[in-house]
């Protein structure tokens, strides 16, 4: 199945014939992986080989509007700047728009704004990507479920199936070839002492996608086996963690699957290192903060850039030791567990 044909499996010829509205508008949270999802058992669709779980950032993310133009292409403005038609951001987006322009006699300007650092290994693209659908959902007045939104999302960046919602979110693997049963799910538990923190160390372009990079992984590298276990067993003791509001065992977990998503990287053939010295060098300084007592942990997704991992009552220790990150989750927000329940 390609999607196309998933598209007109989740909505009806007339929900796809031309917008209902001027323009629509959607605002979806960055999400980060705890236990990441890393490799796909199907390229087109971006079905995963595993489950896998993330936070959202409730207050970081990105906002999309989209509204019907007289013209005859679509304008791309990101952050307030016109992008060039033919740049790789804007071809890829236009690409996406196609699936849902049956006859193609429509054109949109897409006016996207984000309040995070843009592709710095922030989840930039699942927060766009979901947005995307959100104002689409809204353009379309397609009253498609937040489950539909999310494979809709997955079509365009797999990270995207989990930025449908705030709190925790699981997205399931799923079985059936065709991904009806893969997408985000979110766990009602909610955790306000919980902290994250971008730490950007690096934001030169990545030497590889994270698309390639784990196309080449799963094809070349040895310890890619035993993923499926690390993560099966992430799982578990990560949604335990949540339930008992653990968190040396959440950092500790989330910070281990981090690691070992990148050792697979690493025995790769070429190899595939995201980690630069000043990456190195943080981790470093975490590790014996840590030591000395600091409940503090990381995440690092594909890019140099790590994300920290903290209870509240920490904050001003943290940011004394890196009083260059940007705090973007406090624990000050709304309950996440009732906007996962909306
Ligand atoms: O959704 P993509 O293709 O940008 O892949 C995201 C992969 C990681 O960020 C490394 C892991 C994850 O689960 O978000």
């Amino acid at each position: 199945m390609n999607k196309l044909a998933v598209i007109s499996h989740l909505l009806s010829n007339a929900l796809l014939q031309s917008p209902h509205k001027q323009s629509g508008t959607g605002f979806a949270p960055t999400n980060i992986a705890l236990c990441k999802y890393w490799g796909k058992r199907d390229a087109e669709l971006n079905l995963p080989i595993t489950s896998s779980l993330s936070i959202a950032l409730p207050n970081k993310g990105s906002t999309t509007t989209l509204t019907l133009i007289d013209q005859s292409i679509d304008r791309v403005i990101f952050n307030g700047r016109e992008r060039s038609s033919t740049s790789p951001f804007v071809e890829r987006l236009v690409q996406y728009l196609d699936l849902f322009r049956r006859e193609r006699a429509w054109h949109l300007q897409v006016d996207i704004t984000m309040n995070i650092p843009v592709a710095a290994g922030f989840a930039s693209s699942a927060a766009g990507f979901a947005s995307l659908v959100i104002a689409l959902n809204d353009l379309f007045d397609w009253h498609a479920s937040r489950q539909t939104l999310s494979i809709l999302a997955r079509l365009g960046s797999g990270s995207a199936a989990r930025s449908l919602w705030m709190g925790f979110v699981e997205w399931q693997a799923g079985a059936d070839p065709c991904g009806m049963d893969s997408y985000g799910m979110p766990l009602e538990k909610s955790w306000p002492d919980l902290c994250v923190g971008l730490l950007s160390l690096n934001n030169q372009p990545k030497p590889i996608s994270s698309r390639r990079a784990m196309q080449q992984t799963v094809a070349s590298s040895v310890l890619y086996e035993s993923w499926p276990k690390q993560v099966s067993r992430d799982l578990v003791l990560l949604k335990q963690a949540i339930q008992d509001k653990n968190f040396p065992l959440l950092g500790s977990i989330a910070e281990n699957n981090a690691l070992s998503m990148h050792a697979t990287m690493l025995s790769s053939m070429p190899p595939i290192c995201y980690f630069l010295p000043e990456t190195l060098e943080a981790m470093h300084r975490i590790w014996k903060l840590r030591a000395e007592g600091l409940a503090l942990y990381f995440t690092e997704d594909a890019g140099p850039n790590l994300k920290l991992l903290f209870l509240k009552s920490d904050i001003k220790r943290v940011q004394i030791h890196f009083p260059e990150m940007l705090l973007a989750a406090d624990g000050s927000q709304a309950d996440p567990a009732i906007d996962a329940r909306g």
